[in-house]
């Protein structure tokens, strides 16, 4: 019998590929997606990839009631790996009440409903943006926090502080949140990868879309920090590594293997990469060349964070195995096939 696993937005970017390798490591999943950032079809490319189409439900986890109904439906599920919520940075200091009753209210109502139905474990999307601006580099999970840039970021800091204190008040529960940095690239297979609604944010999909002809210029967000080139570091890692991870935790929370029933963990490739070292790798990769030009440093960024992964790469016995090069390719195969499938 395959251990039933529930991933909400299951639908998007991150979901969508952990829900593949899910599937390939052997559970049976089911997905909740409001699909309020993502799309319905993203479930023919997750059947298309593994041969099976996970059960799917579409509804806000705020529906306390549609909530209660899916768990009556589904009473063997064994844990539950927590994507959805809202992830746009600048989104979240123009609407801070929908971050905050999106982001924490549906976690607050997952985690009464996991006790009501005896759902023990729970794996959390967290974010590096937790760090702030770290003083020192590369930055271990022993970092504490800063005080958030952005709603958003607040929210994942609220979160992890949510988890923390349920798993001391309910010594059955068992959970760990999973810290990405810069999460980029597309399965090999260009059937699912990032689907960014309207103007792209994140510096990746912006380049594809630029390199598509969607975008007219990329604009590289300040030249003047204190890196290689002048422009702001991060720690890109690829979504298929970052998905594989979120299996190795899961599994980890099954077999009882946790230290203490609250962990955190770093997933990052413990490598900086400035702006225009990914901008020269993608153009390089994929033999194209980019229009940008350098513009001020954009509000609120902060000017170089990579990880330590020390932590994940002993306790959870992953690595990531996917480099700078496959993340800029499969990004931008994943680009022309949603330009041809438009
Ligand atoms: C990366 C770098 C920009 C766009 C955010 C969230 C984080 C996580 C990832 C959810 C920065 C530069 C970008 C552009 C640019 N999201 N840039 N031109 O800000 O590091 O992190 O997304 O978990 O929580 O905070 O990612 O991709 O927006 O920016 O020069 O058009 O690219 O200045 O240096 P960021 P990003």
């Amino acid at each position: 019998m395959k251990e039933k696993i529930l991933v909400t937005g299951g639908t998007g970017y991150i979901g969508s590929h952990t829900a593949v390798e899910l599937i390939h490591s052997g559970y049976e999943v089911v997905i909740i997606d409001d699909l309020s950032n993502s799309q319905q079809e993203v479930l023919d490319g997750i059947e298309k990839i593994t041969g099976t189409r996970p059960v799917f439900a579409q509804f806000d986890l705020c529906d306390e009631a549609a909530l209660a109904a899916f768990l009556g439906q589904h009473r063997d599920i064994k844990a539950i790996i927590h994507f959805a919520a809202s992830k746009a940075v600048g989104e979240s200091v123009q609407k801070p009440l929908l971050y905050y009753k999106n982001n924490i209210l549906s976690l607050i109502l997952l985690l009464e409903a996991m006790q009501r139905h005896d759902i023990p474990n729970i794996v959390f999307s967290s974010s590096c943006t937790v760090y702030g601006q770290p003083d020192t580099l590369p930055v271990t999970e022993a970092t504490p926090f800063k005080p958030a840039e952005s709603p958003y970021g607040n929210t994942k800091q609220i979160g992890e502080e949510i988890l923390r204190d349920n798993c001391r008040a309910v010594p059955a529960t068992q959970a760990i949140s999973l810290r990405y940095f810069n999460p980029v690239g597309a399965h090999a297979s260009a059937l699912i990868g990032e689907l960014p609604q309207g103007v792209p944010g994140n510096l990746v999909p912006f380049i594809t879309q630029t390199a598509a002809g969607i975008r007219q210029q990329l604009l590289v967000f300040g030249k003047d920090y204190d890196t290689p080139d002048g422009s702001a570091m991060r720690d890109y890692i690829h979504v298929v590594d970052l998905a594989k991870a979120h299996v190795i935790a899961v599994q980890r929370l099954l077999k009882g293997q946790q230290k203490s029933n609250y962990e955190f963990f770093n997933l990052g490739t413990g490598k900086g990469l400035t702006v225009l070292e990914i901008i020269e790798v993608f153009e390089r990769v994929n033999n194209l060349k980019l229009n940008y030009k350098v513009v001020d440093r954009r509000p609120g960024d902060i000017e170089k964070i990579y990880a330590d992964t020390t932590l994940a790469n002993e306790a959870l016995q992953w690595r990531t195995e996917l480099g700078v090069e496959e993340m800029m390719r499969s990004a931008w195969q994943w680009q022309q096939r949603i330009l041809k499938h438009a």
